[in-house]
């Protein structure tokens, strides 16, 4: 007998968007329950995110003596550091508020970590009201998201202990 890890029981439901989050959230909710590190809990969401959606990219940009600097992440390689107000993540963080950019070639300050990504979302990770921490997904597809992963996306990041 041994207990399996958390992880390795993640269900992946296929169904509408919706279904999709709903049946992912409560398992976030079970990966992060009782665990306070914030590196693990990163991880494991872009970890636990990767695995349903298979977004291009999926991951934190963390603040950091007033940057942000990549932290776990699910992808090919991606820019280190980027400024407050520089592209979307950069933007996002400026706003307080999540980004929805439907064609990323049209967002002026968009950093182009990968000519593949065409759209992307990013939501703001707040602590006290203030953001720490940024959430970072690309699709390779254009105009991937909308309000109901802002929605969701939102509820997750507010999971993270930070
Ligand atoms: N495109 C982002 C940079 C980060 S990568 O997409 C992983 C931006 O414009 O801020």
């Amino acid at each position: 007998m041994y207990e399996k890890n958390m992880a390795e029981d993640l269900k992946i439901l296929k169904g509408t968007k919706d279904e999709e989050y709903q049946s992912l959230l409560p398992q976030i909710n079970g990966l992060l329950a009782g665990e306070n590190d914030l590196v693990a809990n990163m991880a494991n969401v872009a970890a636990a995110l990767k695995e349903q959606f298979q977004w291009f990219w999926v991951g934190f940009y963390v603040i950091k003596n007033n940057e942000l600097v990549v932290g776990p992440f699910q992808g090919p390689v991606a820019c280190t550091r980027i400024k407050k107000g520089k592209g979307v993540c950069g933007t996002s963080w400026e706003r307080a508020e999540t980004l929805i950019v439907p064609d990323v070639q049209k967002f002026p300050s968009h950093i182009a970590c990968s000519s593949l990504s065409k759209s992307e979302i990013v939501v703001p990770v707040k602590r006290n009201g203030e953001v720490v921490a940024i959430l970072d997904i690309d699709s390779e597809v254009y105009d991937f998201f909308d309000d109901t992963d802002k929605k969701y996306l939102e509820e997750i990041v507010a999971l993270i202990n930070f």
